[in-house]
């Protein structure tokens, strides 16, 4: 078998087919439940009982992350008594893949048999009303990237031609989300969130602008994820964790170390809500 064509609309539909047979031989699992673990936060991973977990770089079609704190497995295993496959580090555009093989994973997820993913990643906060290391439940998104991950050729086979966007993050998951985290007695945020393509943070302008766009918190991933999610007509819930305030007036230097320190101080809280989420899922 020939893995070495890259991805691209044309084949994507095959190379899925070869992803998951191939991992069909290591593993006969079927996950409910995807999970893609942002920047940062991937702690949860240790929470998983696994019973599988690869490396990308021996997955094939798989992109090996280039960002030095993203470990790049995938780990197969049970979360809160319900079958998972979660994503411990994820690729992102400004690594310059194409949005084709940044979403390869999702389409092979749902392969596996998931009906829900759950979505994690940093941000900077755009809502004067945040503070750093806030968690966020992500109401909808704002699609900023300059591009989409399902331009060119449809194969129906992958889904429709025209997804709507209606529901993208699902609002049952939401309110239950929202529903545990006042029980857990975590403070939980809720808001828009907006790619844009980075890798640079935003000028104070362009947090402005951002804002007045009308989100809440901005970060470099999760949408390319989410529309093919949707597309898959896969149920989203995704959270942000706030690592860096985008507010004009009170703009401070921010380094890539600053993003990672917020990330960790939030990952507990993250790790207890997702938990505590995944065990009440239908
Ligand atoms: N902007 C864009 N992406 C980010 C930020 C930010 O301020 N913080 C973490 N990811």
């Amino acid at each position: 078998m020939n893995f070495d064509t890259a991805l691209n609309p044309n084949n994507v539909y095959e190379k899925t087919t070869e992803t998951f047979n191939f991992l069909r031989t290591k593993i006969d699992f079927s996950p409910d439940i995807g999970i893609i673990l942002g920047t940062g936060l991937g702690q949860l991973a240790s929470e998983i009982k696994s019973t599988l977990t690869l490396p990308y770089n021996e997955i094939p079609h798989f992109l090996k992350p280039t960002v030095e704190s993203h470990s790049g497995r995938l780990i197969f295993g049970e979360l809160s008594g319900k079958k998972v496959v979660a994503m411990q580090g994820r690729f992102h555009y400004y690594e310059g893949y194409e949005m084709v093989a940044i979403t390869f994973p999702v389409r092979v997820m749902h392969k596996l048999g998931i009906k829900t993913l759950i979505v994690s990643n940093a941000a900077g906060g755009l809502n004067p009303k945040f503070k750093v290391s806030d968690l966020m439940v992500i109401t909808d998104h704002i699609n900023l990237m300059g591009a989409n991950p399902l331009r060119g050729v449809n194969d129906p086979r992958l889904g429709p031609r025209f997804p709507d966007m209606y529901n993208c993050y699902d609002k049952d998951l939401v309110k239950l989300a929202k529903r545990i985290a006042r029980k857990l007695r975590i403070k939980l945020q809720s808001g828009v969130y907006i790619a844009v393509a980075g890798p640079n943070l935003e000028t104070a302008a362009e947090y402005g602008a951002l804002r007045i766009l009308g989100a809440d918190a901005v970060g470099m991933s999760t949408v390319p994820e989410v529309i093919v999610a949707r597309q898959l007509g896969i149920r989203v819930l995704g959270f942000s964790v706030i690592t860096d305030l985008g507010i004009p007036e009170e703009l401070k230097p921010c380094n890539f170390e600053d993003v990672l320190k917020a990330a960790s101080i939030a990952e507990p809280k993250l790790t207890r809500l997702i938990t505590a989420v995944i065990k009440e899922l239908k």
